[in-house]
């Protein structure tokens, strides 16, 4: 018994192996391809090469992030929503990218193995984020929720009204950002993205929790 299972385990690796380097192989040769065919049209794709560090296993079109890199060769969609008004991107649409997209070393570690022309981009931030101090250095929080006092686009189902801007303050809201309810490259309003946020905990659409249960 115990002999059958590890028989057929090794097995399994062994056509594991074979694939892998099969594949291997083949992704070997693939961006060499694809480098050729983009010399033409992406001139300044390949001013990012990266041609001093030869440790890439994929070779070819390896890309390094950086601030100045062409963003919208690889994020034609968030680069779309800045001049897409119903985005608000399109309020920010002469800032440079890295203005917002600031963590360096996380965005260097986020592209590690993107490739020119990947059809594959993200879908949302994963392992980096837009800290709120980036948007209060032009947006005054104080002056936010002086502004928006009279904002009813928070009202729960009992007719509570908060202030987007001036929560009430406890350890859950502590964790809230900007980016809870703005969405910058999404068309989706924050009226909507910003109710969103609230009923991920008040399921309910009651703005409290220990009125139904403990
Ligand atoms: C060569 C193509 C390419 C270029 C050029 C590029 N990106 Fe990306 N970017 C990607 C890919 C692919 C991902 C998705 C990585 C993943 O999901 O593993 C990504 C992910 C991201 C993310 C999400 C990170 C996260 O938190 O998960 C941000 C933000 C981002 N890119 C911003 C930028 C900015 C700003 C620029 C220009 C300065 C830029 N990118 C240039 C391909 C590119
Ligand atoms: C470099 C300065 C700057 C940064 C950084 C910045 N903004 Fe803005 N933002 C502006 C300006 C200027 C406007 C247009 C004028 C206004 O409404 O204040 C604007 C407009 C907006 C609006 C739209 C207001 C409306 O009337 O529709 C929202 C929402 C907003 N910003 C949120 C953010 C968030 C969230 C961040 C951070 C992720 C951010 N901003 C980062 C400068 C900035
Ligand atoms: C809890 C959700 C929420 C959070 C968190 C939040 N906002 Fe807002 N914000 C809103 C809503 C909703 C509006 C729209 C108000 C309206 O239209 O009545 C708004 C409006 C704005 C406006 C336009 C104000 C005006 O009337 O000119 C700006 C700018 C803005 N927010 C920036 C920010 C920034 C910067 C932060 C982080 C410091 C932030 N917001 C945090 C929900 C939020
Ligand atoms: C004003 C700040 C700001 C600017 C400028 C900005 N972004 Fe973003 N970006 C954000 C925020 C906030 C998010 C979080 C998701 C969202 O809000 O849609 C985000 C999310 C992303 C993501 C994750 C996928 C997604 O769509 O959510 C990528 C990729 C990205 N941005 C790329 C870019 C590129 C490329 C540019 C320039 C063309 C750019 N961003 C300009 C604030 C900004
Ligand atoms: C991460 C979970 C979480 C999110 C998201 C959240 N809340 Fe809460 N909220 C709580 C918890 C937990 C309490 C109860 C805290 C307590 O009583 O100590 C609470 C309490 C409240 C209260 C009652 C506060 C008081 O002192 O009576 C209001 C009002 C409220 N939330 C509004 C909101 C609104 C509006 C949003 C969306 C912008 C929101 N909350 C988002 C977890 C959350
Ligand atoms: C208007 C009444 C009401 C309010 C307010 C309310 N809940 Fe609930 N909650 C319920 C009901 C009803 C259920 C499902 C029945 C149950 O498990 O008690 C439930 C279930 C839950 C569960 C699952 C419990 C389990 O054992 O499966 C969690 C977790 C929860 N609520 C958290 C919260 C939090 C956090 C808040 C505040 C942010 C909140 N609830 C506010 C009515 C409410």
């Amino acid at each position: 018994m115990v002999n059958k299972v590890s028989r057929t385990k090794m097995s399994c690796i062994i056509v594991a192996t074979v694939v892998l380097v099969a594949c291997l192989a083949f992704v070997g040769c693939a961006p060499q391809e694809r480098s050729l065919s983009e010399t033409g049209d992406n001139a300044s794709a390949n001013a990012s090469k990266q041609d001093d560090q030869g440790d890439d296993a994929s070779q070819g079109v390896a890309f390094t992030w950086s601030a100045e890199s062409d963003c919208a060769m690889c994020h034609d969609k968030e680069a779309a929503s800045q001049q897409d008004s119903a985005c608000t991107a399109s309020q920010h649409a002469d800032l440079a990218c890295a203005t917002c997209h600031a963590d360096e070393a996380g965005l260097v570690a986020a592209h590690e193995g993107a490739q020119m022309g990947s059809d594959k981009a993200a879908s949302a931030l994963v392992t980096t984020s837009v800290d709120d101090a980036v948007c209060q250095s032009c947006h005054d929080q104080a002056e936010l929720a002086t502004k928006t006092a009279e904002c009813t686009v928070l009202t729960d189902s009992e007719g509570t009204v908060v202030n987007p801007h001036a929560l009430p303050e406890n350890e859950d809201h502590a964790a809230t950002e900007c980016i809870s309810c703005h969405k910058m490259h999404s068309t989706t309003a924050v009226d909507k993205t910003a109710t969103r946020y609230c009923k991920s905990c008040h399921h309910t659409d009651v703005y409290s929790c220990y009125t139904c249960h403990a």
